[in-house]
């Protein structure tokens, strides 16, 4: 799949299919991730592949409302077959280097959640080319899922994402016209 084809038919996926997705399957998402362009190429990222469906259910459950309506990605990751968790190592992206840790070497702090988000949407679109699916989910309790995973001190639960054959083809959700978005040489110069 040609990547611009593959950027603009993703879909958030929220319902899945039984069938499991095997190793190398797996293997060339996590690779698609790795491959991601990172701060002083610190790759600060981790990645948990859960298959175990009690620790599924249990990171479904930190999940969070929106807008006071249930996390409407709770159930995917229930019932799809893997769930992908990003970690991020705190103290490596967006510090100069051999330095770490100490100050930001900008004034946007730790860029972690930059580069595992480079990192996910590589994974994301690599699983769309492959026929899977999944969501980014962001919206969960970071601190009971480091809980439940067993994350060390010092890394920190990010995103996660389920990962399976999809089971519905969502309509596209709008986005904005460019002219909207979109200024030339100074901000608001159409
Ligand atoms: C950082 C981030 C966090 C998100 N968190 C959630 C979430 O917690 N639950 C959910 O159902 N969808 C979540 N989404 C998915 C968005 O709702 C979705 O990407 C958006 O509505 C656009 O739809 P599309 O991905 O099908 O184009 C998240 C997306 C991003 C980028």
């Amino acid at each position: 799949m040609e990547i611009l084809e593959a950027i603009k038919t993703r879909r958030s996926i929220r319902r899945y299919k039984a069938t499991p997705v095997d190793d190398r399957t797996i293997e060339l998402v996590l690779e698609a991730a790795h491959w991601a362009p990172s701060w002083a190429n610190t790759q600060c990222w981790r990645f948990i592949v859960v298959r175990d469906s009690k620790i599924k259910d249990k990171l479904a459950d930190t999940l969070i409302a929106v807008s006071d309506r249930p996390n409407r990605a709770a159930d995917a990751i229930r019932n799809a077959p893997v769930a992908i968790v990003a970690c991020a190592e705190l103290g490596k992206s967006g510090y100069f280097y051999g330095r770490q840790p100490g100050e930001p070497a900008t004034d946007k702090g730790d860029w972690y959640m930059f580069d595992v988000a480079l990192a996910m949407q590589n994974l994301t679109l690599a699983a769309h080319s492959l026929g899977l699916g999944t969501v980014h989910v962001g919206a969960f309790d970071a601190k009971k899922a480091a809980t439940i995973l067993g994350v060390p001190q010092g890394f920190c639960v990010v995103e996660m994402t389920p990962l399976g054959y999809p089971d519905e083809e969502p309509p596209i959700r709008p986005r904005q016209e460019l002219s909207e978005i979109v200024s030339y040489d100074k901000y608001g110069l159409k």
